[in-house]
């Protein structure tokens, strides 16, 4: 089958490699439909994810039909289409016990990482009765792809963790995917302003057709002022979807007492954090890694129409273009591109 290689930091390419097989009586093997680039992808491919080894198949978003099962899959038989989380989960764990997939331990964010992911025509998927999810009838495959990780993410670890309530003013910095999904899921709760902060004016005004009241071009000196002169003492809630310490900082600068700061962002190196400013503020900081828990959830309101995560996609590709598609993914500011889907 073709699938997309990785082969050690700045290289990849598309190979014909075998197909999976089921190895584990919980696993199931899906042939994939539709799959998608993650921010996280490129960062394997700069080299900071070490833990990606050479020859690994990536991605992890995507949406397909079951083409076998282990005899210990008891949810799912071939032939059922469905949509793959991003994080694995065996069910049965303590932390998956707790809904924190994200740490499994015999899961979590494995696939197109520490084993072979779904940019490729079939893809294997452990402990399938938990990691895999029914696609009902008639929906919308497509925007189902932004439900294996940029919308959990935005809303469980953006807009959940930061307590987003009706009425707030949120800041979200960084209007990539995980921002505007963000963008669109705080939506949910009705704040009174939300405002975008990005570098990039293109996405800026993407971001004001997905609801946000007041954008903020943060390449200027005065960032702060501008997003402060918005409020009267501060956000209630400061959502990081960057992951530098530059944007990190602006998000504990702008932070007004009682408020979140929701950190999103994988960050590579530390922050400076101003606890002489912060500890009197009362405010909450909040880190995570997505636990998907809320995918249930957040289908039905795909289902309902509530969440419109189609306008998220800017460009299409078939398998045999991934290249072309990473090209278009990893120059996005040029190509006005936020999230790709790729046809398998
Ligand atoms: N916590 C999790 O579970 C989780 C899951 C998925 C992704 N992430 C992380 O979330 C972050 C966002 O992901 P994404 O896919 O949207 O990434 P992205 O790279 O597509 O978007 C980042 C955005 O930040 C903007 N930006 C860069 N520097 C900035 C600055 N100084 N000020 C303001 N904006 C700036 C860019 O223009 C871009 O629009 C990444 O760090 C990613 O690794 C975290
Ligand atoms: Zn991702
Ligand atoms: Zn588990």
């Amino acid at each position: 089958m073709k699938a997309l290689v990785y082969h050690g930091p700045g290289t990849k390419s598309l190979d014909s490699v075998p197909k999976p097989t089921v190895l584990q009586p919980t696993d199931a093997v899906v042939r994939i439909t539709k799959t998608t680039i993650c921010g996280t992808d490129l960062h394997i491919l700069k080299g900071d994810v070490p833990a990606v080894t050479e020859g690994r198949i990536l991605g992890h978003e995507g949406v397909g039909v079951v083409e076998a099962v282990g005899d210990g899959v008891s949810n799912f038989k071939p032939g059922d289409r469905v949509l793959i989380s991003c994080i694995t989960s065996c069910g049965k764990c303590e932390y998956c016990k707790q809904q924190m997939y994200a740490h499994c331990e015999d899961g979590g964010w494995i696939l197109g990482h520490l084993i072979d992911g779904t940019q490729a025509e079939y893809v294997r998927i452990p402990h399938a009765d938990n990691s895999l999810y029914p696609i009902p009838d008639g929906a919308d495959e497509e925007a189902l792809v932004m439900l294996s990780d940029i919308l959990p993410t935005g809303f469980e670890i953006g807009v959940l963790y930061g307590a987003v309530k009706p009425g707030d003013t949120v800041a979200i910095v960084g209007a990539g995917p995980v921002g505007m999904a963000a963008l669109l899921t705080a939506q949910f709760f009705s704040p009174g302003r939300i405002i975008m902060v990005d570098l990039d004016d293109a996405r800026l005004e993407m971001a004001r057709k997905f609801g946000a009241t007041d954008l903020i071009n943060s390449g200027g000196a005065d960032t702060l002022d501008a997003i402060l002169a918005l409020t009267r003492d501060g956000v209630d809630v400061a959502i990081e979807a960057v992951g530098i310490p530059q944007t990190f900082d602006v998000c504990q600068r702008i932070v007004r007492p009682g408020g979140h700061i929701a950190n999103v962002g994988v960050h590579g190196t530390s922050v400076d954090l101003q606890i002489q400013d912060l500890w009197i503020k009362n405010i909450t900081l909040t880190t995570g890694l997505v636990n998907t828990n809320t995918t249930p959830m957040l289908l039905k309101t795909v289902q309902s129409g509530t969440l419109q995560p189609a306008r998220l996609i800017t460009h299409h590709f078939s398998l045999d273009e991934m290249l072309k598609a990473y090209e278009v993914f990893g120059n996005a500011a040029q190509e006005q591109a936020l999230k790709v889907i790729v046809d398998a």
